[in-house]
């Protein structure tokens, strides 16, 4: 038996290791396979969202911002510059020259790194963890003589695999529409899609999806299940499939649960002298067998569901009455037992009754 909201899967899919650098050359190799490859399982959503010149890295991971020129001109330094959110336009953040290497204008910010080669003009810079805010317009200029001050330019592009959840509600079986479960997809760029695989449910129930853009410029996404809960949905099984830019599909599932009464009671007859009380409810009913409305005698016992007789001697016949009993009801059948004193045979069956 599973408390409220008992079934949740809450997990933040690892970062992928590896950065999804575009350099133009890059881009355009890519992009040759693609078209090769038709029949490939190279995602095209991937290759959409990636303009030429955009450097798009996993949050958490780092970016490499490239550099480089080919010419036979005397360069004297390479300019860094940025375009980002909080700062001025055309922030020149770093300077790299011979010699010395790499320059702070202003605050020193140890995510960079150069990682190029100043004598192969090569400017290239590598970005360690960073964040949304950190996205925006990334330019290097070429100091050259006598060519003049070339740039490159490169939009980082920052992807945030969403934060999933699916919460069952455990609603009470009834005729009134509900949610039956939610499924999130919290804080993800460019936005999560939710979907769902209803099995069973399919026709049944009907999903209601909401958004929320957060100020970082993350989304999430909710898609909750709605529908009459019946006992016949307890335990169905649903999938909530969640799919984005930044993150493999992932599929969370979960068997839906509707508490409901007991229902029909059925006492079945396992031997001539034990009886078993059953019924259908959500939470599983308790069993409570008495004589008629008093306590047992000694002889009979119970045994989980079970009424048990130790022997069939006649001061034992009578009505015996199960009562099945959970939280939202309970239900009761009867059992009419007739012992002929004492002896061992019976007549079969003919002298046993059972009724609801
Ligand atoms: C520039 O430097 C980067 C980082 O070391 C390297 O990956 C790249 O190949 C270099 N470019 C050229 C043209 O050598
Ligand atoms: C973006 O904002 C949301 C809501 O404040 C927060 O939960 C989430 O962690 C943020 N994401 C990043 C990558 O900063
Ligand atoms: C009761 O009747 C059934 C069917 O007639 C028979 O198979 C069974 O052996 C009988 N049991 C006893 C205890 O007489």
């Amino acid at each position: 038996m599973k408390p409220f909201g008992a079934t949740e899967a809450n997990r933040r899919p690892r970062y992928r290791k590896t950065c999804l650098c575009f350099s133009a050359g890059l881009f355009s190799v890519i992009l040759k396979m693609f078209i090769l490859l038709t029949a490939s399982h190279l995602q095209t959503k991937h290759v959409e969202a990636v303009q030429v010149g955009d450097v798009v890295v996993m949050f958490g991971s780092s970016a490499i911002l490239p550099c480089q020129i080919i010419t036979n001109d005397r360069l004297s330094q390479i300019t860094w510059q940025r375009t980002i959110k909080g700062k001025a336009p055309d922030d020149v953040f770093l300077i790299i020259q011979p010699m010395i290497g790499l320059k702070y204008r202003n605050e020193k910010d140890f995510r960079f790194e150069f990682i190029g080669n100043f004598n192969d003009k090569n400017g290239t810079l590598k970005f360690s963890n960073p964040t949304l805010k950190d996205e925006g317009s990334y330019t290097c200029i070429f100091s050259l003589f006598p060519g003049g001050t070339p740039s490159r330019n490169s939009q980082l592009v920052i992807l945030v695999p969403p934060i999933t959840n699916l919460m069952d509600y455990t609603p009470l079986e009834g005729n009134e529409e509900v949610p039956l479960a939610t499924c999130t997809a919290a804080a993800s760029k460019p936005k999560a899609e939710v979907r769902w695989i209803k099995g069973s449910l399919e026709g049944k129930v009907r999903e209601e999806i909401k958004e929320t853009q957060h100020a970082n410029g993350t989304t999430t996404t909710w898609s909750t299940l709605l529908g009459k809960p019946g006992r016949e949905m307890n335990g169905q099984s649903v999938k909530c499939v969640i799919s984005s830019e930044a993150t493999n599909e992932e599929i969370l599932e979960t068997n839906i649960q509707v508490h409901y009464p007991p229902g029909n009671v059925n006492i079945v007859e396992r031997s001539e002298v034990s009886y078993e009380c059953e019924t259908n409810a959500n939470p599983k009913a308790t069993v409570t067998w008495t004589r008629s409305g008093q306590s047992l005698p000694q002889s009979v016992k119970v045994v989980g569901a079970t009424l048990q007789f130790s022997s069939q001697s006649n001061d034992l016949s009578g009505l015996y009455q199960c009562e099945t009993t959970n939280p939202y009801g309970s239900k009761q059948a009867y059992l009419f037992v007739h012992f002929s004193s004492g002896e061992f045979c019976c007549e079969n069956k003919t002298n046993k009754q059972m009724f609801t």
